[in-house]
């Protein structure tokens, strides 16, 4: 368990780190976050989690300044005081307090928790390994670009995943991939990248912003159009990306094995440019 938390304008011990039973954001999920990702005590990609928080706090008229500076003085010591060396800082920001009522006051106070955890990731400088995915229906809200904690549906379908001992569950909406349930998902034909396109439909992960940017800088072909669950089985290759799990090949998607079960070389290629950006081995 972390020792610390900061909750509002405070440090406090976890366990004394508490959210009032009127908070919107326990009764209506109003409210936004970002996982952020530690490597070697580095926040990663930290601009673009501050760019993204700005946009969903702003698509949902959450009135929460972004300071920059101040928040990640806050995470810096998070990590310290919990001695994070590899881990995640977590962020979020609701609506804030009211009498139970769906239509919101305005000028409300928002309430803000921030805190750190230690997480190992599956990089390709270690154990590397591809992981089992499946495929399942897409029942959340319109709008997965906004980084709300709104996360029901993709709770449910990470436990039907987790019971059939895979990693993740690639939703399907219109027999057409969107994403994973904490994920981006990608597939390779023919040496070309496919991911869904940048709309309201899929989460703009920060590990797909820098992806992007890292298949462009190698002159890698990617188009971002939607794709089909005969087109993810007939892949050469399929991966993740995420804060939570960086680059992730899948091996693996119901019952068909991609590239014989074995991570394929672009996957490869492209994970260990994804860590290199930030391990100096
Ligand atoms: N999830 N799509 C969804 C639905 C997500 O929840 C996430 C991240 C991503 C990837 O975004 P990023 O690269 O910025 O982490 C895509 C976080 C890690 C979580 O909820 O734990």
């Amino acid at each position: 368990m972390p020792n610390t938390a900061f909750i509002n304008s405070k440090f406090l011990n976890f366990k004394n780190a508490k959210v009032h039973v009127e908070d919107r954001g326990l009764q209506f999920a109003d409210s936004v976050y970002e996982v952020i990702a530690v490597v070697n005590k580095n926040l990663i990609d930290l601009n673009f989690h501050f760019q993204r928080l700005k946009y969903s706090l702003g698509e949902l008229s959450i009135k929460y300044k972004v300071n920059e500076v101040k928040l990640t003085k806050i995470f810096n010591k998070l990590l310290k005081d919990n001695s994070i060396i590899e881990g995640i800082i977590y962020l979020q920001i609701t609506r804030g307090i009211q009498a139970r009522e769906h239509v919101y006051k305005k000028n409300l106070k928002p309430t803000v928790i921030i805190y750190s955890r230690n997480k190992k990731f599956n990089l390709p400088s270690k154990k590397f390994k591809g992981v089992k995915a499946i495929t399942y229906k897409d029942l959340r809200w319109n709008r997965r670009d906004i980084k709300t904690v709104n996360l029901l549906p993709n709770v449910l379908a990470a436990n039907v995943a987790n019971k059939k001992k895979a990693y993740e569950a690639i939703l399907i909406k219109n027999n057409k991939i969107t994403e994973g349930t904490s994920s981006n998902i990608w597939i390779i034909k023919k040496n070309h990248l496919i991911t869904h396109p940048t709309n309201t439909d899929i989460l703009r992960g920060v590990t797909r912003t820098r992806l992007k940017i890292l298949i462009r800088e190698n002159n890698l072909k990617l188009s971002e159009k939607s794709f089909t669950k005969r087109q993810l089985y007939n892949a050469d290759e399929v991966f993740l990306t995420s804060s939570g799990s960086f680059v992730t090949p899948i091996t693996k998607i119901d019952s068909m094995l991609i590239n014989k079960g074995k991570i394929g070389n672009i996957t490869l290629k492209l994970a260990n440019l994804y860590s290199k950006l930030f391990i100096n081995e």
